[in-house]
């Protein structure tokens, strides 16, 4: 129960709530939403599976049991060149998540103090354009959050963190379910639905078929060795098959919860789906401040959001902080102010991608868009690639079997997603994607 809960606050956070409705909202709705929910299931699952054995077979940090297993497996120490860059990717990606966590927790303030009461649609915009484009206003939040992600991680709070977890996913539930209630009263509900269920293949491109995937990785925080981390703490009788069920269930429920709940709040106040990383502070907070006890609700709902962050944060360090303390015998503290301290630094790539550097843009847009892009369409699927050609391919039979307990169908199923379907489709969707 305690992993389950671990893996679930890892994986519900920001992914579900403020990206994967604006990553749907700019690849067109439909299509992706339908491609995103067979990756999860053909890929995400599988992945999130190997992940997990591989770290209960190494119990090791990422970086170690790689290299353990692949020398034990009679195949090669390099292995640990995988568990290398998921510590890069943890660190990359947090370096922006922190940025838009700090967001979240400026609107626990904003919403508590009333400037969203009764305000109006262009009101809320100007409050969001505004805010992201003082850098010293979302460079602080972004430092705040930092530093209680270090001190969480630090002193190694992990149980108080389960017990946040066992009371944050329910009560973010029962909040999406509220707004899902106004927004069936929106009069829009229906545009809404129609928008994220009705596929439209016709707008499909490989580009947006790799956003899916990566969004996929993303959510379920795998291909990064956070669930490995994770899994090197878990009992052998536990079901890794049964936990993993669990946590992508309650992933993908609250991501297609909070897609219902905003798209038709979008479409009611004259805004646009493919709006960007602005689009759920600039929704919510506006249908808050429509609801009787909009104060209160959406005060609660910011803190929640918040801490979804704070718990998905811990494991997107987990994996460098753990090869830090064992591999330089540094102690936990140390290990975490030193990977704390880089992703702030790096960090401010991404508070000035909003603001002071909006213009500059390459590649994949401005500096936040590309670390983005490279982090959740490149590394975070290589990763998974990788991971489960090694479960898959690279260790025997008896090893994953003993891991995944008996040699029924689900084993079987396991099997054949690892070895064929996840990496054909992963390495199908990148060659196309990116060259
Ligand atoms: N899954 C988290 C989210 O959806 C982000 C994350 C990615 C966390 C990778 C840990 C590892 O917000």
């Amino acid at each position: 129960m305690a992993f389950v809960l671990a893996v679930t606050g890892s994986a519900v956070g920001l992914g579900n709530i403020w990206k994967f409705p604006y990553i749907a909202g700019q690849n067109g709705g439909g299509a992706f939403v339908l491609v995103y929910l067979a990756c999860v299931v053909l890929i995400g699952m599988p992945v999130m599976m190997s992940e997990i054995l591989i770290g209960r077979r190494g119990r090791r940090n990422p970086v170690a049991t790689m290299e353990l297993l692949g020398k034990e497996e009679g195949s090669s120490a390099n292995w640990k060149w995988v568990g290398g860059m998921g510590v890069v990717a943890g660190i990359l990606i947090l370096s922006y998540y922190s940025v838009i966590a700090g967001w979240t927790l400026a609107y626990i303030v904003k919403s508590a103090t009333g400037v969203f009461a009764g305000a109006s649609a262009e009101a809320v915009g100007a409050e969001f354009s505004g805010f992201v484009g003082n850098w010293k206003a979302i460079g602080l939040t972004h430092t705040i959050f930092m530093a209680l992600s270090v001190f969480v991680v630090a002193r190694g709070v992990e149980r108080g963190l389960e017990q946040a977890v066992r009371f944050m996913v329910p009560a973010l539930l029962i909040l999406m379910l509220l707004l899902l209630l106004y927004s069936i009263n929106s009069g829009y509900f229906g545009q809404g639905v129609a928008f994220m269920f009705t596929p439209n293949f016709e707008l499909l491109t490989w580009g947006s078929v790799l956003a899916a995937l990566g969004q996929a990785f993303f959510t379920l925080s795998i291909g990064m060795g956070a669930v490995m981390a994770y899994g090197a703490y878990l009992p052998e009788e536990t079901s890794i098959t049964g936990a993993s069920a669990a946590v992508v269930t309650a992933d993908t429920g609250i991501a297609i919860l909070a897609g219902l709940a905003i798209f038709p709040l979008v479409f009611a106040n004259g805004l646009t789906p493919a709006d960007g990383p602005g689009l759920v502070f600039n929704t919510l907070p506006l249908a808050f401040g429509q609801m009787s006890g909009g104060v209160f609700f959406s005060t609660i709902f910011f803190v929640l959001l918040s801490f979804a962050a704070w718990t998905s944060a811990i494991g997107l360090m987990e994996p460098a902080v753990a090869w830090i303390v064992e591999h330089f015998h540094k102690t936990r503290a140390q290990a975490t102010v030193l990977i704390g301290g880089l992703i702030w630094v790096l960090g401010f790539g991404s508070v000035l991608s909003f603001n002071v550097l909006a213009d500059t843009t390459f590649l994949a847009g401005t500096l936040f868009d590309n670390v983005d892009y490279l982090t959740s369409n490149i590394m975070l699927p290589l990763g998974g690639l990788l991971i489960t050609v090694f479960a898959g391919w690279v260790m025997c039979r008896n090893s994953t079997s003993d891991e995944l307990g008996n040699s029924g169908m689900l084993f079987k199923a396991w099997r054949m997603l690892a070895r064929f379907i996840a990496p054909i489709g992963i390495l199908i969707v990148l060659v196309n994607a990116v060259l």
